[in-house]
């Protein structure tokens, strides 16, 4: 060893790495897996390392249904090109028919209709997000075991030679994007591991490293049992996703209640805040959670149940700017209220930014708000506001669940 010799570090991450990571943290709950996959790809490619000819990554994410696996992928974009619609998705249950592979990649010259299809899948779309900075792609193909075989054929073909020749022979160049898939395969498998829930799993003293493997196993076994060898073999890296504990579904209502409060301190009439009581939650996640089906109907339960009626009082001026307004259940009739706590809440000293939900309402939110003229000294009027019924809604929303499943 010479004496100029130095000794390095390589498990130290730049700035931007660290900053990515922290940002994924913030949207996604658990899947530790996942989220340190993609921060490793992140920090291979900006530093120019990912293979040339090859996509940057070929991602495959398995596990149950609700566990976030599509849902870290759009974050990501989210966070790294500034919208959560830049990653391409194609749902592979919609591309059963040759004509609908047009859909993604034009049809030849000559066909009828040739002219009107435009490609999903194009040169321009893939760098439609690109920055100076940041010359990367994202690609979902979404449910893979639904795919048709003319698309698994086009898959393969990406996943190895990263390009893509369209129906007019023009070439798509994927050496710069990331290729994700998702699977539902072996979920189900998966959550009967955990039919008696976690608790049950703990109560019978398995080490957490016990099931954790055997989850491992199942889905990577349902995949190998699936999907032919030359396919496996072309993927990067399988991540297998978990199915979310009661307290980590939890976090993510946390999360979604955050986002829909950023909406309505986005909005221009609207800037109010909400604050959702523990038996509100518990109403919330009840309704838009379960074992199966994880968090899939979240936001639905969401949008139904809170955000509907939030809009309502809203459009009646029950609800004005700098008002704050708890959101209780009624356990009689199971549903949820609605009670103005006081006037002017953005603006009086006692601003309780910390009693509200979740991911906080940011400051900036708080700061952009116009003035209210007149702090009401009053105390707070605990009327309660009869909103558009959530009973009803509750109806209407299981109606669109089973049409789901
Ligand atoms: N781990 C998670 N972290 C944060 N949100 C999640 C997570 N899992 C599920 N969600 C929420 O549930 C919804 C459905 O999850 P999704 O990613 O579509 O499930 P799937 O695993 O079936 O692709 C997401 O849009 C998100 O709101
Ligand atoms: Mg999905």
């Amino acid at each position: 060893m010479g004496t100029d010799d130095l000794s390095l570090n390589p498990n130290i991450r730049s700035a931007e790495t660290v900053e990515f990571q922290k940002s994924l943290r913030a949207k996604i709950v658990g899947q530790d897996e996942a989220v340190q996959a993609l921060v490793e790809l992140f920090q291979v490619f900006t530093a120019g390392l990912n293979s040339p000819g090859r996509p940057v990554g070929n991602l495959l994410f398995l596990g149950p249904t609700g566990s976030g696996k599509t849902r870290i992928v759009e974050a990501a974009a989210e966070i790294l090109f500034g919208s959560p619609r830049s990653v391409i998705k194609i749902d592979c249950a919609e591309f059963q028919h040759s004509h609908e592979i047009a859909k993604l990649i034009g049809s030849p010259p000559g066909y009828l209709g040739h002219r009107e299809t435009h490609p999903l899948i194009t040169q321009e779309a893939l760098a439609a997000y690109h920055t100076d900075k940041l010359k990367l792609s994202f690609l979902l193909f979404d449910e893979i075991e639904k795919a048709s075989d003319a698309l698994w054929q086009l898959l393969l073909g990406i996943l190895d030679k990263a390009t893509l020749t369209l129906g007019d022979n023009r070439r798509v160049d994927l050496s710069q994007t990331v290729i994700f898939m998702t699977s539902n395969l072996g979920g189900s498998d998966i959550s009967d591991l955990f039919a008696g829930g976690y608790g049950f799993i703990k109560s019978e003293d398995k080490p957490q490293t016990d099931i954790h493997e055997k989850v491992e196993r199942t889905a990577v076994e349902a995949a190998r049992r699936k999907f032919s060898p030359e396919f496996m073999n072309r993927i990067d890296k399988m991540v297998v996703f978990r199915p979310l504990r009661r307290d980590e579904l939890q976090s993510v209502l946390d999360i979604e209640l955050g986002m829909v409060q950023k909406r309505v301190l986005d909005t221009a009439t609207g800037k109010f805040l909400f604050r959702v009581t523990d038996a509100g939650r518990d109403f919330l996640l009840r309704e838009g959670t379960d074992q199966r089906y994880g968090a899939r109907h979240l936001k639905r339960a969401i949008e139904r149940f809170l955000v509907y009626p939030l809009a309502n009082l809203l459009a009646t001026q029950q609800v004005r700017m700098g008002d704050l307004v708890r959101v209780d259940w009624d356990g009689v009739h199971d549903e949820l209220t609605f009670v103005r706590e006081r006037e002017g809440a953005i603006v009086t000293a006692e601003a309780p930014a910390e009693e509200t939900v979740g991911a906080s309402p940011s400051a900036d939110g708080l700061g952009k708000a116009e003035p209210v003229e007149a702090v009401s000294e009053e105390p707070a009027r605990p009327a309660a506001l009869p909103a558009a019924s959530p009973a009803a809604a509750r109806q209407s929303l299981q109606g669109r669940k089973k049409d789901n499943r």
